[in-house]
């Protein structure tokens, strides 16, 4: 922990990243300057009490009018505290979630008149990992492979080469209710990259990791960064590690 006056001057420096960021994000618009990797543009979420627009009091402005740019290959480390509104970013850039206001283009992509093209190009590794705990490391492989479109002739060294990637191969046949959380999060980790995507998001992809399970998420991290090539956004609550 620094001192308050520390903290008072990193907050101050955050609030002018965030308006020069802001500034740069609308000057690019403006101009008609293309993004193929993250624009985001005033993004906001109200989680609203009440249905229809109505206004309440325990209403939670989760997300207010971010803007950045995260560029065509890029590795950004979001950081946030709990709460601060990181899953429901991520939330609204994948789909999942409609924002309450602004836009944002993911590869060129418009979210909000082009979902189903945003959705071909982007992979996404949720906090809590979405398993099921009967089926097999490979039998999940096998199925998103198939949601995917990956032609079936593919699919067999598709399945070796990623579990081999995130060191899963010994446990192809074991159910994922034998694993541990690490191992879970490698799988998880294997699948959001399946048909290479171009944008990937990894929401707190090693958060309550013990240290030897957080290394090797971050290794596979910069194999996903180095050799797919693809835009990664990765959220942490740690500030240390998303500098790291
Ligand atoms: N479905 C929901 N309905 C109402 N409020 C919600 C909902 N989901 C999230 N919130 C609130 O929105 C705010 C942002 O939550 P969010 O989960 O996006 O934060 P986060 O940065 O991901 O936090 P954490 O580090 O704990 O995962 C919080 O105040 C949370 O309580
Ligand atoms: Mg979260």
């Amino acid at each position: 922990m620094g001192s308050a006056n520390q903290q008072d001057s990193e907050e101050a420096q955050g609030a002018d990243s965030a308006y020069l960021e802001k500034q740069k994000v609308i000057q690019r618009m403006e101009a008609g300057a293309e993004c193929k990797g993250v624009r985001i543009a005033g993004l906001s979420k109200v989680y609203s009490q009440y249905p229809f627009g109505i206004k309440g009091k325990k209403d939670v402005h989760a997300v207010r009018g971010v803007f950045l740019e995260v560029e065509e290959g890029e590795l950004l480390g979001l950081l946030g505290h709990n709460g601060a509104g990181k899953t429901t970013l991520i939330g609204m850039l994948t789909g999942i979630l409609k924002p309450s206001g602004g836009q944002a283009n993911l590869g060129g992509k418009d979210l909000e008149n082009e979902i189903d093209e945003v959705r071909q190009i982007i992979g996404v590794c949720p906090q809590f990992d979405i398993l099921w705990k009967e089926l097999t490391a490979g039998e999940h492989l096998y199925l998103f492979a198939r949601i995917r479109n990956i032609p079936k002739h593919r699919i067999e060294d598709l399945i070796r080469e990623k579990l081999a990637e995130v060191n899963l191969s010994d446990v192809r046949a074991s159910q994922v209710l034998t694993f541990s959380g690490g191992m879970k999060r490698r799988l998880s980790m294997a699948i959001c990259t399946i048909g290479d995507p171009k944008i990937i998001f990894l929401d707190e992809p090693t958060t309550g990791m013990d240290p030897k399970s957080r290394r090797e998420v971050w290794d596979l991290i910069e194999v996903i960064f180095s050799q797919l090539r693809s835009t990664v956004v990765k959220t942490n609550i740690f500030k240390k590690e998303t500098e790291d």
